[in-house]
């Protein structure tokens, strides 16, 4: 038997670079983003300007078909949308039958894979079959969390409304209620600043999937899988469940000390790109100042604040700044919706740069086949069971 130490690499291993990290896994014309400027763009367009003058849908237009749309093809895109709402009822059974304590981005991710079977769709190159998979998607992702929320609390899901937008339907079909139009301009403008960031590993996980040429419900499912883990879109909940534990502004420091004498994370603060505040948390605080001065304070904010400042002495020379979700969870909250269903709400964004990445893949595509650096023993002898020890 021949041991090599784990620490040492063979002159044939091919450069390692953990998580891949600074190795291009894709060509893509879908987003771009200086994390040294704080810019972001979906197709050219700046993430900002997206956020002030575009509505979702026809960001998702952009981000997946390369354009903004004209008026007639908004239009068709939109009516489409409305008409793929619905859920089939043994999609609803499906979730009703999950456990009422699991985590509703579990059920998304089962709910989203069952839908698949309901709609083959193996010929992916096929335009058709692109466009009918996006629409869905795009359509139903908000019904079923809606429907999930509802029915984990007891009640009956709410049926989509077709004279709502794609923000305020989803606002409607949690509630019941016609939604305030501010709370519903928001909620979308956060949509538009979920749905796309360059190759992260939600969209890497999709792209995996995609390689294979499996159909777009399968790939989706994949990302939310990925999506969910706290170090991705699962930050937003950890934010809020952090914010809501040191409870007060004035407690925050010694929070932010002890944590980092202890060697934690504070949730929502780095990211492997940005070096400055992420441009999308920048938006997100004034969303969240405008929905607390309509209705009212949230001293979850206040905590946010006294957070990023006492942040700022101690990490900005490591270039870690808040990120998307250290103020997402708050205006989610704001918006009454529980923590575990901040990530659902960045799916129901994120499905839509998934769908660019995916359309935009299965045009040219390679299977992802990595490869790894074997660290383990060769020509080991096959030992009969009595005489393995213990
Ligand atoms: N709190 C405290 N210190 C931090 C944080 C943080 N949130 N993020 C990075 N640092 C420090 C690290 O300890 C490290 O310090 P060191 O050089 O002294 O060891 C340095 O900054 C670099 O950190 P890395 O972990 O190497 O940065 P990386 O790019 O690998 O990680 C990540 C980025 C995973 C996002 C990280 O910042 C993190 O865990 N943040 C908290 C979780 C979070 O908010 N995730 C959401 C990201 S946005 C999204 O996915 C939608």
């Amino acid at each position: 038997m021949t041991e090599r130490p784990s620490n040492v690499s063979s002159p044939a291993d091919p450069p390692f670079s953990p998580g891949l990290a600074g190795i291009p896994v894709a060509r893509s014309k879908i987003s771009y983003l200086d994390g040294q400027k704080g810019l972001l763009e979906y197709r050219g367009l700046r993430i900002d300007v997206l956020a002030q003058r575009s509505t979702f849908v026809e960001t998702a237009y952009l981000l997946i078909f390369g354009e903004l749309p004209g008026e007639a093809a908004l239009n068709r895109f939109t009516a489409d949308l409305i008409a793929h709402r619905q859920i089939k009822f043994r999609i609803t059974d499906l979730m009703k039958c999950l456990p009422e304590g699991g985590h509703p981005m579990d059920a998304l991710q089962a709910a989203v894979a069952a839908l698949g079977m309901f709609y083959p769709a193996k010929h992916v190159k096929g335009r058709d079959v692109q466009y009918s998979s996006v629409v869905r998607l795009l359509a139903k992702l908000p019904t079923i969390v809606a429907a999930y929320a509802r029915m984990r609390r007891g009640d009956n899901p709410i049926p989509p409304q077709d004279d709502l937008d794609h923000a305020a339907n989803f606002l409607y079909m949690l509630t019941g209620k016609p939604p305030d139009p501010l709370t519903a301009r928001v909620l979308d403008v956060c949509l538009i600043l979920h749905a796309e960031h360059t190759m992260n590993a939600s969209t890497f996980s999709g792209l995996v999937t995609a390689s294979t040429l499996a159909d777009a419900y399968t790939v989706v499912s994949s990302a939310i899988g990925t999506l969910m883990g706290p170090l991705h879109g699962g930050a937003n909940e950890e934010v809020l469940l952090m914010l809501r534990e040191i409870g007060s502004p004035e407690k925050a420091r010694a929070y932010l000390d002890r944590q980092l004498a202890a060697g934690e994370k504070i949730m929502g603060l780095g990211h492997r790109e940005y070096k400055v505040k992420d441009p999308r948390a920048v938006i997100l605080q004034s969303l969240a100042k405008e929905l607390f001065a309509r209705f009212g304070k949230s001293p979850l904010y206040e905590v946010a604040e006294a957070i990023e400042r006492e942040a700022v002495t101690r990490l900005a020379a490591k270039g870690v700044y808040p990120n998307v979700d250290f103020y997402s969870g708050i205006v989610y909250q704001k918006m009454g919706l529980e923590p575990d269903f901040f990530t659902p709400v960045f799916a129901m964004a994120r499905v839509a740069g998934w769908l660019a990445h995916w359309v935009e893949q299965i045009q040219d595509n390679h299977i992802f086949r990595p490869t790894e650096i074997y660290e383990g023993v060769h020509g080991r002898d096959y030992l009969p069971l009595g005489q393995r020890g213990a």
